[in-house]
């Protein structure tokens, strides 16, 4: 097991390696008082790891509650996370009890969201089981739904008390879901580390699983420790998220956040060489990694439907949006777009 801690405004523990499931008691019952839980989780991640998550929490004294909703994005909204939140009040869940997040990123945020908010805020736990929760996150606190006009837009920043990411449970993910989570290890190679890029276009990640993820961690840890609410450097965590974003509303939630990424990485990198934010070679860099990894670069869709959709994204602040751009592979800057600047950006994105 490996461990990788998180100091944000509170400190805790990132737990990493093969057969945590089965020691998700012992590892959480020796950091806390509390005896009572809800593990929250999905259609698809109920079935295949519930049971001995459950069994695990039991065996070390913990009363566990267990409540599963409808795997996918589009489940990710408010009627959704109502029900959880009713759960936990129909279960009599107290301010000194906690969830735990069992399953990918959508399990991951909306708990994380449920746990912000329930009773004005109780902890939680999560156990990614997908290589982009576990490498992206589960980790930093971010929590969200998507409304209507977009992804992520009602959420919170609440930090969890720990995550434990047995990495055994990536050896049931499709592999389309497994390069979901490529493509956010391939943004934090791009933006923070270029030797950690290069180990990804020349090594098997699969092989040393645990060391990938536990260097997303690291350089996810680094970034929310020095910036947690996104004032300044998190926000280059956003690499390809604009136009990203926009892609996966465009296209109903049927193009997953990561292959949403990518391809966002790909058109930014592509406008930002062309309006001259970015030298040559940055664009490349990205269609490699893409091509590598069987990620798309490009988008369906015109510039004028993912400008649309890309007003309403949450990253825009009053009349500006700041957009992520390379100035090398390993170093990433945010450019302030009006948002004619955001238009001209979508353009030339294509
Ligand atoms: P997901 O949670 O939808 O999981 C993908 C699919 O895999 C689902 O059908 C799920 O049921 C299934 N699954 C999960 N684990 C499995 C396993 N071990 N075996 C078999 N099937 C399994 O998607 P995701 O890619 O994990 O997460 C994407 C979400 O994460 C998006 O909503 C995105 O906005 C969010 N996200 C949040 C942050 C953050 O900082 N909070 C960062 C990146 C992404
Ligand atoms: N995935 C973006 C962030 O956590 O800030």
């Amino acid at each position: 097991m490996q461990t990788v801690t998180v100091s944000a405004s509170s400190a805790y523990p990132v737990y990493i390696g093969g057969g945590l499931l089965e020691r998700a008691g012992e590892l959480i019952a020796a950091s806390t008082q509390s005896r009572t839980c809800a593990v929250v989780t999905d259609s698809k991640v109920g079935p295949l790891y519930a049971a001995q998550v459950c069994r695990s929490l039991q065996d070390v004294g913990f009363t566990v509650r267990l409540h599963a909703f409808p795997a996918g994005e589009r489940n990710k909204n408010l009627g959704t996370y109502g029900a959880i939140l009713e759960f936990l009040a129909e279960n009599k869940l107290t301010r000194s009890d906690f969830l735990v997040a069992l399953g990918g990123g959508v399990v991951g945020d909306m708990a994380g969201f449920a746990a912000a908010t329930y009773q004005r805020g109780i902890g939680y736990i999560q156990m990614p089981t997908t290589f982009l929760a576990a490498s992206d996150s589960s980790v930093g606190g971010k929590t969200a739904i998507d409304l209507a006009a977009g992804k992520n837009l009602a959420g919170a920043f609440h930090q969890p008390d720990m995550v434990i990411c047995d990495t055994d449970t990536f050896r049931t993910l499709p592999d389309a879901v497994f390069s979901d989570g490529v493509a956010e290890t391939v943004k934090h190679g791009l933006i923070a580390d270029a030797a950690f890029y290069q180990f990804l276009m020349d090594g098997d990640i699969r092989a040393q699983i645990d060391d990938v993820v536990r260097r997303n961690v690291e350089i996810k840890a680094s970034v929310v420790g020095e910036d947690e609410f996104e004032r300044g450097r998190r926000k280059l965590l956003n690499f390809g998220h604009t136009l990203g974003h926009a892609i996966e509303k465009c296209s109903g939630y049927a193009v997953t956040h990561g292959h949403a990424v990518a391809a966002g990485m790909a058109l930014a990198s592509r406008a930002a060489e062309r309006l001259g934010y970015s030298p040559a070679g940055t664009l490349e860099a990205v269609l490699a990694a893409n091509k590598r990894f069987g990620l798309p670069s490009g988008c369906p869709y015109a510039a004028g439907e993912l400008y649309a959709a890309a007003t309403s994204d949450k990253k825009r602040s009053g009349s500006g949006i700041d957009v992520v751009v390379l100035e090398q592979v390993g170093q990433a800057k945010t450019v302030r777009l009006d948002m004619e600047g955001l238009r001209a950006f979508t353009e030339a994105a294509l």
